[in-house]
């Protein structure tokens, strides 16, 4: 975010101190635990996913995938493929149609599109990664293209990869930086921060590869119409950056590409920006001039779609004997290729949690031969916290001292790293109430000294944290003469409750009923604004933008109704009008109109008007995130190793809660993935080969049912008068410091330290 910290600095000396908008703090539908809007489609399987859609008169699109790391395709035998039954179709790199390479991500320019991988798509016979798509075969039905897949015949000629982490670590570099942030950064002197240590524990973690895992894989419909506009159903986390990447890719005007994701069956960050499926798709399309479908397999998600790259993370802490942290080091190395570039940013907690006189920290990266990794639910964030946060664990075990004690001691008062005021953080606030809560006082401090028969029994806690943002992003609100109001804008619901929250936040700003208010979103055609569901943003980006149009709106109807001297609001200000059934009241129970009666005395259908919630100067001024406190119990089976989570709270600071029941449902997400990456998650990858080798829900363990237990959320629910409507957000921060707090509760069961993850049976026998 640096560059836009240049631009806004200035401008943000002039932000108001009180961003926090007091009409949200008035009885309204914000705040309230409603169900959500789709709810019942959704359990009764009437929200379809976009591989269900019926297009009619489709085509089915399956890929065959490079069995080598690094190469050439030497030879391409499609013959037998395309004599066997149904076959329309396919697609190699000799008779596909140029194109240009897709749009690498950039978060500064979401407008050009965003891919995580610059690579061309099928353009040469180059084999860049172990999974790669070299062929589309289009025909009648899925089970005809997957035969023909099969028979395509295939040689290579090989190059040595470079596939093993360990192999390229000695070459690892700073990249030029890390999501806009410097790649290093040094406070005050650490060589002095670690003399003046009376204590030091200074340790490695290493976290592997893991991949997302969405309930709905990844899927394309696509449609050429005789215009030579696209048209893409696409299960997306933006559908404008797929629409923006599409259109460069094919090199036709953007507003010739509609992107369609009806309703995502998650996406966690892999379904953030386009992937090399969605254009061989629609290439596909182009070819057999007909709409084409391409559901990707789940094997087909991990060789074509990256996940969160494995990394090693060096945390060395340095104290005083009262628990002051005098010197921190974090020094982490992850994997990226030169395709994507993507370097994971696992530092980013450490420089904001804790007062920090000296540190030294840094992040490299090392070039693989692989599919390009991605941001994964708190990329960086999640494994940056489990390193920080066990090591934090590790010097309050060696000061014997309480671990939210130690905490406690290096709250800092501003920001250690940019110096900024926070808007709000009542992390300490969060710890209280969750020990209270969690009964963390009745916890024997001394490891390995609580059992019930033959389990270890132990408690663990760390500390969640997820950085605020918020995009510049547009939104139209549009009022009917017959009262009904409509909000459009192409946000993407995966899951969170999109739909919900935001007709709550509308239906109060119009101050009509939620019946009367419809929310459009999904649709690239709903608005020509770079917008996407990542980065915990889109809730706080659509309201700033939704209240900023309600306002215009409002503004053009008090207009509106002062043509007419007859009109009750002939003579009010805006300023001191509300919102409320259906109209505008002067204040204090005053006269009013309702929106129908304005526009019907005008003669007019409805008023329309497309807003931008405007540059996010508060998170320019202040240094803004949620924090949490995570506590677990575990218990160990003292013969098998085997670990059971007991027990979850999360005591959460997130400002004020938009919904919740959503939300709390967003943090059991979020908390359930962090235990899978503590326990049971693990994307197996051959070093010599360079291929993943569990690319299924059987041999890549995603926590079930019985796995979890009773997952308690507890929101503090107190608004950050700094942010617009007094929230922040809250859907990676669930799976920030989960793994941490599990392996501080395993450590304070068993007296084992595992600081390589997954935390499994034989790393505690
Ligand atoms: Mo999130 S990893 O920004 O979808």
């Amino acid at each position: 975010m640096a560059i836009m910290q240049s631009l806004f600095e200035t401008i943000a000396q002039f932000v108001p101190d009180k961003a926090h908008d007091a009409l949200l703090d008035q009885d309204g539908f914000l705040g309230k635990s409603l169900d959500r809007v789709d709810g019942r489609l959704k359990v009764t399987g009437k929200a379809p996913f976009t591989a269900e859609f019926d297009l009619g008169n489709v085509a089915h699109a399956v890929l065959v995938h490079a069995t080598i790391a690094k190469g050439k395709v030497s030879k391409i035998d499609t013959e037998r493929a395309r004599a066997a039954g149904g076959v329309i179709e396919i697609l190699t790199y000799k008779n596909m149609p140029s194109l240009n390479a897709p749009p690498l991500v950039d978060i500064m320019d979401l407008k050009k599109g965003m891919a995580a991988s610059d690579l061309p798509i099928l353009q040469d016979s180059s084999v860049h990664w172990d999974g790669q798509p070299i062929a589309v075969v289009i025909a009648e039905t899925l089970e005809q293209a997957e035969h023909a897949a099969f028979l395509v015949e295939v040689e290579y000629k090989s190059e040595t990869p470079a596939v093993s982490f360990e192999g390229m670590k000695p070459q690892a570099f700073e990249p030029s930086d890390v999501m806009g942030q410097p790649a290093v950064l040094k406070i005050g002197s650490i060589e002095k921060g670690m003399q003046e240590a009376e204590v030091r524990v200074d340790n490695v973690y290493r976290t592997p590869r893991y991949n997302h895992n969405a309930l709905e894989p990844h899927a394309t419909i696509a449609l050429w119409k005789e215009d030579g506009s696209l048209v893409v159903l696409e299960s997306s986390q933006s559908v404008y950056t797929v629409g923006a990447s599409l259109a460069l890719i094919f090199g036709i005007k953007p507003d010739k590409v509609q992107v369609i994701a009806p309703f995502v069956g998650g996406g966690f960050g892999g379904k953030g920006g386009l992937w090399s499926y969605t254009p061989l798709c629609a290439a596909a399309a182009k070819a057999v001039k007909r709409p084409v479908k391409l559901s990707l397999s789940r094997e087909g998600v991990y060789r074509t779609v990256g996940g969160r790259t494995l990394a090693e993370q060096r945390i060395a802490l340095g104290a005083t004997r009262d628990g002051k942290l005098s010197g921190l080091i974090h020094s982490c190395i992850t994997a990226t290729t030169e395709h994507g570039r993507y370097a994971e940013q696992c530092t980013f907690p450490t420089r904001h949690l804790y007062a920090l006189p000296n540190a030294y920290i840094e992040q490299k990266i090392v070039h693989l031969d692989t599919v390009a990794n991605t941001w994964m639910r708190a990329p960086g964030e999640s494994i940056g916290t489990f390193a920080l946060e066990s090591a934090l664990d590790e010097l309050a075990y060696t000061l014997r001292m309480d671990p939210i004690e130690l905490r406690r001691r290096n709250e800092p008062k501003q920001d250690p790293t940019t110096g900024s005021d926070f808007s709000s953080r009542l992390l300490m606030e969060a710890y209280r109430q969750g020990a209270e809560k969690f009964g963390w006082s009745r916890r024997k401090p001394q490891p390995r000294s609580q059992r019930e028969g033959k389990w270890m029994v132990g408690q663990g806690v760390a500390t969640a944290y997820y950085p605020y943002f918020r995009l510049p992003v547009k939104a139209t609100v549009c009022i009917y003469a017959d009262g009904r109001a409509e909000v459009k804008t192409p946000a993407a619901d995966m899951g969170m409750g999109t739909a919900t929250v935001q007709l709550q936040h509308a239906a109060d700003r119009l101050g009509l009923p939620l019946e009367m208010v419809s929310f459009h979103y999904g649709d690239s055609k709903l608005g020509d604004t770079p917008i996407m569901a990542g980065g915990s943003n889109q809730t706080a980006s659509v309201f700033a933008a939704v209240q900023a149009a309600v306002e215009a709106v409002q503004q053009d109807l008090l207009k509106l109704a002062q043509k007419s001297s007859d009109s009750p609001l002939a003579k009010a200000k805006f300023d001191q009008l509300t919102a409320r059934d259906g109209g505008l009241f002067v204040n204090g129970n005053g006269p009013g109109q309702t929106y129908a009666e304005i526009l019907r005395s005008a003669k007019q259908d409805s008023v329309e008007i497309e807003q931008e919630g405007g540059p996010p100067m508060e998170m320019m001024k202040y240094s803004m995130g949620s924090y949490g406190a995570q506590f677990c119990e575990v218990r160990v089976h003292e013969e098998t190793g085997e670990v059971r989570i007991a027990r979850w709270l999360c005591s959460l600071d997130s400002g004020k809660v938009a919904n919740p029941k959503t939300a709390t449902s967003q943090l059991r997400g979020g908390i359930i993935m962090g235990i899978g990456m503590a326990l049971t998650e693990e994307t197996l990858f051959d070093e010599r080969r360079g291929r993943i080798m569990n690319p299924s829900l059987s041999e890549y363990h995603v926590p079930v049912n019985l796995d979890i237990p009773d997952i308690e959320v507890h929101f503090l629910n107190i608004a950050d008068e700094k942010a617009p409507w007094g929230g922040r957000g809250i859907g990676e921060i669930g799976i920030t410091g989960t793994a941490a707090a599990i392996a501080n509760a395993v450590y304070h069961a068993t007296g084992k330290r595992v600081r390589d993850l997954p935390i499994t049976l034989d790393k505690l026998l």
